[in-house]
């Protein structure tokens, strides 16, 4: 089977490249955009293992994780992120070179062009993808969850100025704001919402930061209907050794400094780099993405493999 030509992979844009199939995996791969026939899988998921054996332990958490960590990461997560909150935004900036904006936008682009009308935004943070989402799709109810009031209490704030409001009036005949997005605090792990609610889920820079990667797929899978599309951008390690040895140091030493001078603290910038090493390489997330039953999987590779763009489809 031939896969779709890719709409955003742009010829010529240094670092960039989009896989539609890897050699030695089984599957082909496909990129899930507006030309994409919807139900053209390309796997048969019913020959899909359960999902506890997705993957072997070690890849629970990432190779360098030590399993007896993952009880823990949740609560130390959200340390991080109620600690790093208020700067979150700047040095993400900062340590992308604003790049993390462009990325986020070729997310959004590929979303919005499936015509989703129930969008969910998994790990939004302050809210930056759930915004745009909305933005580029009026029409649309987004909801972007977090499981940090710190970071969420900024996502509002955010949305009510930069996003069009409509006034509802309640009961009371008091006049409230309203726009197409709404926030909401829970977990990913247990996502709070019925099987089939969404028709496009996203997940930006967020499943790093979990204990059971497995598990945010399967509880995702769960809440999208059936042809509905999930998109996950990720902080990844460039696979060329040229490139992953200045990377490893930029994120092991400058990152942390960069910390410590705008924003005080270095040691949750360690973070970022500890979670990285030890997240899945992109394939073994292609892997994962498949495994868990979504069909026509590919991703797309930013800033030389510093970070990737990967998708699934929910078959129908
Ligand atoms: C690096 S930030 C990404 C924020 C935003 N999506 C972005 O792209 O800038 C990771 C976010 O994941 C959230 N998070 C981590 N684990 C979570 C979980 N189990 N459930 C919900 N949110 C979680 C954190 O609170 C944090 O806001």
């Amino acid at each position: 089977m031939l896969c779709s030509p890719d709409e955003s992979a742009v010829p010529g844009v240094l670092g960039e490249s989009t896989v539609s199939s890897v050699p030695g995996e089984p599957a082909v791969l496909c990129s899930p955009d507006e030309s994409a026939v919807p139900g053209s899988s390309v796997v048969d998921t019913s020959a899909h293992p359960p999902v506890d054996i997705l993957l072997d332990a070690t890849d629970a958490g990432g190779p360098s994780m030590p399993l007896g960590f993952l009880p823990h990461k949740q609560e130390y997560v959200k340390g991080v992120f109620a600690t790093i909150a208020t700067h979150y935004d700047v040095m993400n900036d900062l340590e992308s070179l604003g790049l993390h904006r462009r990325w986020k936008a070729r997310l959004v682009r590929r979303l919005s062009a499936r015509g989703p009308q129930r969008i969910l935004d998994v790990a939004c943070g302050t809210g930056d993808v759930a915004i745009a989402l909305a933005r580029a799709n009026p029409k649309a109810q987004v909801l972007g969850l977090d499981f940090s009031p710190q970071m969420l209490d900024i996502a509002k704030r955010r949305a009510a100025t930069e996003l069009p409001l409509t006034w509802r009036i309640n009961a009371k005949g008091e006049a409230l704001p309203q726009s197409n997005l709404s926030f909401v605090l829970g977990s990913a792990l247990e996502l709070p919402y019925a099987d089939s609610s969404f028709d496009a889920v996203a997940i930006a820079f967020g499943l790093r930061n979990m204990p059971d990667y497995a598990r945010v797929l399967v509880e995702i899978y769960r809440v999208l209907r059936p042809e509905g599309a999930f998109y996950c951008l990720e902080t990844s390690n460039p696979e060329a050794p040229f490139v992953l040895v200045p990377f490893r140091l930029y994120m092991r030493y400058w990152l942390p400094l960069l910390g410590k001078l705008v924003a005080g603290s270095p040691t949750e910038y360690v973070w970022l780099d500890t979670s990285t090493r030890a997240f899945l390489t992109k394939r073994r997330l292609i892997t994962l993405i498949q495994n868990t039953g979504f069909v026509q999987p590919g991703y797309q590779s930013f800033m030389l493999g510093a970070s990737a763009l990967h998708w699934g489809i929910k078959p129908a």
